[in-house]
């Protein structure tokens, strides 16, 4: 049965336009996928940095952090990280409804986990980042010995491990980790970031 004592007030809510107006800027969703250790945190950071360096008002969303609050009901099947990401792709919406770039850095293994988060979000304001580190590479790193846990079988459906990593087929940005400085990654990553962010008025 409907409700009948809501009262819808939209004709008095902001709009988006009106947000990013207030902010100067044009809001959308930085999609960073990735191994884990391929520095999609770091990276993210330093986006972050350099956003807020130019005048823009951003939020990180990072793995590690979500499935400490929001999501820490949520483990690493394959149906817990639908819905990790579908939550997620959620909340940034509402970020980008306030004006707000959001800079998100999630695994987000498969393709059809990122095309869902694409679709919640909306083509438009979705920019995919793909991380790009091999596999090598990160285990080398392995920042916080996951890797070496994942190898003696001691955490299971781990990345790139014995769970899929499925590569972006045509990422908006393509970020060579380990072959770039992180200065110049940022640097490669705002060619493209700047012109989309910048406000350009009332069109
Ligand atoms: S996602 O696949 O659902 O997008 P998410 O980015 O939220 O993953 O979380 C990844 C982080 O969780 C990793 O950086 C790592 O620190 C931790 N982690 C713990 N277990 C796993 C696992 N089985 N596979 C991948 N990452 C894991």
């Amino acid at each position: 049965m409907k409700p009948t004592n809501i009262h819808p007030v939209f004709h008095q809510i902001l709009t988006r336009a009106d947000k990013e107006k207030f902010l100067n800027q044009r809001a959308c969703v930085i999609w960073m996928t990735g191994l884990s250790g391929s520095g999609k945190t770091t990276i993210a950071r330093n986006i972050e940095l350099e956003l807020n360096r130019r005048g823009h008002l951003t939020q990180v969303l990072d793995g590690d952090n979500i499935r400490t609050g929001i999501n820490n009901n949520l483990g690493f099947t394959e149906e817990d990280r639908i819905e990790n990401i579908r939550r997620i792709a959620e909340v940034s919406k509402l970020f980008v409804h306030c004006g707000i770039i959001c800079i998100n850095s999630f695994i987000s293994p498969t393709r059809e986990i990122r095309n869902m988060a694409r679709n919640i979000i909306g083509e438009e304001d979705f920019i995919e980042v793909h991380i790009n580190a091999p596999l090598e590479v990160c285990e080398q790193r392995d920042v916080k010995g996951l890797y070496k846990k994942a190898r003696e079988g001691k955490i299971k459906n781990f990345t790139g491990i014995d769970a899929p990593f499925e590569t972006p087929e045509k990422p908006a940005i393509e970020l060579k980790t380990g072959e770039l400085s992180i200065p110049q990654c940022v640097e490669q990553a705002m060619e493209v970031l700047g012109p989309r962010v910048s406000y350009v008025g009332d069109e």
